[in-house]
């Protein structure tokens, strides 16, 4: 077995640490080490986006890096977005513009919609649709993702 290796870094707003081999990847350190199962493995291969979290402030795909490379980095998994038990208004848009069904792609979704509304906060649909390509679907047709995004970014926008 390979050496193990410290690793510490913040996790929505905690500082967490580990240890883990050099090779595994930060998506499964996430969910087996610190518990953190909301982030979810799709094709481990950077198609799916499933394993969309913000690393630094921006959108990034977990199964793409390994735990050692995210040493000292700053995360926001999707455990992060509620605050004192109050939904995130990308949340509580997501439900309430049916902007999920089985909620497979809804971590990574919401991820990139963060990330997307972070850079631009008044995206149009085409720029919503554009910032969220990078997340696959396969139940609800994007349409209401869409309207949530839409929602939300003018929530967010009223509340400055
Ligand atoms: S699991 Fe990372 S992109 Fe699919
Ligand atoms: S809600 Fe099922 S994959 Fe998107």
């Amino acid at each position: 077995m390979a050496e193990l290796r410290e690793i510490r870094l913040t996790v929505n707003g905690v500082v967490r640490q580990g240890r883990a081999e050099p090779r595994k990847l930060l998506v499964d350190f996430l969910r087996e080490d610190l518990g953190l199962t909301g982030t979810h493995v799709g094709c481990e291969h950077g198609i799916c986006g499933a394993c969309t979290i913000l690393l630094n402030g921006e959108a990034a795909r977990s199964c793409l890096m390994l735990a050692v490379q995210a040493d000292g980095a700053e995360i926001l998994t999707v455990e992060g977005l509620a605050t004192d038990g109050k939904l995130h208004p990308l949340q509580e848009a997501f439900w309430e513009h049916h902007g999920l069904q089985c909620g497979f792609c809804t971590p990574g979704m919401l991820l990139a919609a963060l990330d997307l509304l972070s850079v631009n906060p008044s995206p149009t649909e085409a720029e919503i649709r554009a910032g969220l390509s990078a997340v696959l679907c396969r139940c609800t047709g994007y349409q209401g993702i869409v309207r949530a995004v839409k929602a939300a970014a003018e929530r967010l926008r009223a509340a400055g």
